[in-house]
């Protein structure tokens, strides 16, 4: 936290940054407006500013939050090498903690109510951490007296985690990190990553059993400055920005790192600009009690002529009918997986019917798979 703010300048918090009230966020959208501003004409700047103001004033229900703030010291721990916002760049140098991938309003299916201009929008509101890395390739390591017992100093103390060639460790599950250690790549050659080894008092603090001493370092450094010039000049080092550059930030307990709900329905008032309501819908089990919290999805809605706005995708693995002049639950059945596409409507012979298609798809929380349609006759 206090790097973040030193550097940056950012004086942004992650939890209160999810939430609308707080005086955190003018920061981040004073931004968001100048680059609006920027980039759009007027009126569709005006336009879009104002939609962001309305739907502020109709919050769904925040009284879950509470129950969150044990976890503010651990995700501070987590964001010590962090930065944070929607228009920062991805750097070697800092994990970025953004909204927006996998979620937002873009991943899943809306329905649009053409008649009387309603757009309902299933939306992810869970935070992301993006790092790009660097990598080496180098097949045989070798180096001469000078530097022999050098590496072997970080065959001995370092490699077991940061590994031989200094990869580091990467291992995930879909959006999951399950285990992570930073690569130590490139310090002498790639620029914003050259003082990572000078902080002997750091150092001994990220690996609290290893105590490093100033001498071990400052050998380190030598071995590390050579081997960076010989791995850049074979062109050995890679910058990598794929799929293992980037995972769900969480906490401990597998929680998303940010305030529920952590996914919501919005019915937008395409004339006005106004969201009517949001609605949260999607139960968890959290300490043994299952809340109706408001998961994550990727499923999507369909919308019937007598206004149920059917939905599917949650967590909990359950189909959903919504009232959709207010939001509120009508009815729900549990499948065999989650909701994995939008529901489908359709008539036949005279009779509405809708299906929901269950394979509990590609997401790390959707425990259960399975290949299933269910399809249910809707009745007048
Ligand atoms: C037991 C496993 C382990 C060993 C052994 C180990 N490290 Fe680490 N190292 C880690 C982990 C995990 C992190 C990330 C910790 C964090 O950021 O809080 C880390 C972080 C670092 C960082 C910061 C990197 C960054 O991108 O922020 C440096 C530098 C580093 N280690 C150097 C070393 C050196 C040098 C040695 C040997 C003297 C060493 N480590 C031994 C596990 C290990």
């Amino acid at each position: 936290m206090e790097s973040m703010k030193q550097v940056k300048n950012n004086n942004v918090d992650l939890i209160s940054n999810n939430d609308p009230l707080d005086k955190n966020r003018a920061l981040i959208e004073d931004l968001w407006e100048s680059v609006l501003r920027e980039e759009c004409p007027n009126e569709q700047a005006d336009r879009l500013i104002k939609l962001k103001e309305l739907s502020y004033s109709n919050q769904v229900n925040q009284a879950n939050s509470n129950n969150f703030k044990n976890k503010i010291v651990e995700i501070e721990e987590n964001l010590r090498d962090a930065i944070f916002g929607w228009f920062e760049t991805p750097s070697l140098e800092y994990d970025l903690i953004t909204f927006g991938l996998h979620g937002g309003a873009q991943w899943m299916g809306a329905s649009l109510d053409p008649y009387n201009q309603f757009l309902y929008i299933p939306v992810n509101s869970v935070p992301w951490k993006l790092r790009p890395y660097a990598q080496s390739r180098e097949i045989k390591t070798f180096f001469n007296n000078e530097l022999k017992e050098s590496y072997k100093l970080y065959l001995n103390k370092c490699s077991a985690c940061h590994g031989k060639n200094r990869n580091g460790k990467n291992i995930k599950y879909k959006e999951k990190q399950i285990e992570y250690v930073p690569n130590l790549v490139g310090y002498y050659t790639i620029p914003g990553i050259e003082n990572k080894l000078d902080n002997l008092k750091l150092l001994n603090t990220k690996h609290k059993n290893l105590m490093v001493k100033q001498e071990e370092i400052e050998m380190l450094k030598k071995l590390f400055e050579t081997w960076d010039k010989k791995i850049n000049e074979n062109n050995e080092i890679k910058i990598e920005g794929n799929g293992m550059a980037w995972s769900q930030f969480l906490t401990k307990d597998g929680l998303p790192a940010s305030n529920p709900p952590w996914g919501y329905i919005a019915k937008l008032n395409l004339e006005t600009g106004k969201i009517e309501w949001k609605a949260a819908h999607g139960d968890l089990k959290i300490d043994g009690k299952d809340q109706k919290i408001g998961t994550i999805s990727f499923g999507g809605t369909a919308l019937n002529g007598s206004d149920i706005l059917f939905f599917t995708g949650t967590e909990d693995s359950k189909a959903y009918a919504l009232d959709a002049k207010s939001g509120k639950e009508l009815w729900s059945y549990k499948m065999s997986s989650a909701g994995s596409t939008a529901p489908t409507i359709f008539n036949h012979n005279g009779k509405q019917f809708v299906t929901f298609l269950a394979t509990g798809g590609n997401y790390h929380n959707y425990t259960k798979k399975s290949s299933t349609i269910y399809t249910f006759g809707i009745d007048d």
